[in-house]
């Protein structure tokens, strides 16, 4: 049966990447990328594929079921990988209802959608849950999450993302659907949106602005490059078992002070500036709320049983970052003029 693949979320940082290795990989594949076009999203991400005649895009609220429906009918879609979401915690201490009505709202539209549209042999399809580390809480200094890692969200964020898994779950259970659904760690690289640390850092260092440090800088999060997030998708989706979860991660722990001190040390060197010039721009500020200590992935059981690891070190993969960044400027203006500018005025007036 031909496949007619709907990637939800796919104008956004991690979306846009699964749709250009699945675009450019499965020629025989139709993938429709549906996306709301939300702050984040942005189809400028997609540009050097969006004529491939096997690429599709539908902008499309996933809070609206009626439309959904239609998509699915219209293009007949065989199996779904989601990963629409709102996904910046600080947000969602600001908005929760925004995570809640997307993430947990907008997933079982989605789920409803793919039952009815799939009832009559549920076999053939599959519905894939692009989900979090966040979901299993905070880490002491040891340790790792495991795929039974009881769920313990302390964000609104995570507690959407947890909630919206559950439903998976559920519909797997319930409703017979065959589900399946991956926890990945921090991701970074190329389009991700500069809110989240190292492109908000990256950006700041170009324009010298101060790097605006959480708390004691000490809390330790597990980094993995975007491309890499996208090909272990590529084989959960193909290879991963019916109803099964996994945790994807690369083994790559930092704090993010000695994360910080890092790109400021390569981003000194790639624009000629002094060594220690950008780190001079660190500056601590107010702690995040309810900010989660350590995440760390044990990401053994996708590597074990479906032969799955990153294609690249931490060293190589920011370095790649980086000069991505310097070389698509034009790129980082756009996202960051207008409404991007106000947001970014108002979550930091209160951090002191
Ligand atoms: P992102 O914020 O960059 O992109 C989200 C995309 O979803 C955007 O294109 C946006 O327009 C779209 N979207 C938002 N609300 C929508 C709605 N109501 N209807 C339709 N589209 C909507 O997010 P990302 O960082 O690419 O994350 C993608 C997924 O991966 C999310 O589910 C997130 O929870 C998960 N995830 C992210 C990371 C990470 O480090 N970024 C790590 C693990 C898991
Ligand atoms: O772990 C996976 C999660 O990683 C994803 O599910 C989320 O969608 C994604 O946003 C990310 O969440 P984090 O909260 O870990 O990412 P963020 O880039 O916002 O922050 C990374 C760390 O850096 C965190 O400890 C908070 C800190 N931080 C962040 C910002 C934006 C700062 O110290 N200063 C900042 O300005």
């Amino acid at each position: 049966m031909k496949k007619n693949i709907l990637i939800t979320g796919g104008a956004g940082f991690i979306g846009s990447h699964v749709v250009r290795l699945f675009v450019t990989k499965y020629l025989s594949y139709n993938i429709i990328n549906l996306d709301a076009l939300t702050y984040a999203g942005n189809l400028e991400n997609l540009k050097d594929i969006d004529h491939c005649s096997n690429y599709f895009f539908e902008k499309v609220n996933i809070l609206e079921a009626d439309k959904l429906k239609q998509v699915f009918e219209k293009h007949q879609i065989t199996d779904v990988i989601h990963l629409a979401a709102e996904s910046h915690v600080d947000r969602s201490i600001l908005s929760p209802l925004d995570f809640v009505y997307t993430n947990v709202i907008g997933t079982v539209n989605l789920l409803n959608t793919a039952k009815e549209f799939w009832k009559d042999d549920f076999s053939k399809h599959l519905f894939y849950h692009v989900s979090t580390d966040e979901v299993y809480g905070a880490l002491g200094n040891t340790g790792f999450f495991t795929e039974t890692t009881p769920y313990h969200p302390n964000s609104p964020y995570s507690a959407s993302k947890a909630s919206s898994d559950h439903f998976v779950r559920a519909y797997a259970e319930t409703y017979h659907l065959q589900t399946v659904i991956s926890n990945c760690s921090n991701n970074y690289g190329p389009y991700h949106f500069p809110e989240k640390l190292i492109p908000l850092f990256i950006n700041n260092i170009i324009n010298k602005k101060p790097l605006p440090v959480y708390g004691d800088g000490l809390y330790t999060r597990d980094w993995l490059f975007v491309k890499d997030h996208a090909t272990a998708i590529d084989t959960v989706f193909h290879n991963g078992k019916i109803n099964d979860t996994y945790n994807i991660g690369g083994f790559n722990e930092w704090k993010n002070i000695d994360l910080v001190k890092l790109l400021c040390k390569l981003m000194d060197e790639k624009l000629g500036r002094n060594e220690g010039e950008s780190e001079q721009l660190i500056t601590y500020v107010k702690d995040r709320p309810g900010h989660d200590r350590r995440y760390a992935i044990d990401a053994t059981k996708i590597n074990k049983e479906l032969g799955w690891k990153p294609s690249v070190t931490f060293e190589e993969g920011l370095a790649q970052t980086i000069d991505w960044y310097l070389e698509n400027t034009e790129w980082l203006n756009n996202v960051t003029s207008g409404a991007y500018e106000k947001y970014y005025d108002n979550m930091y007036a209160n951090r002191g």
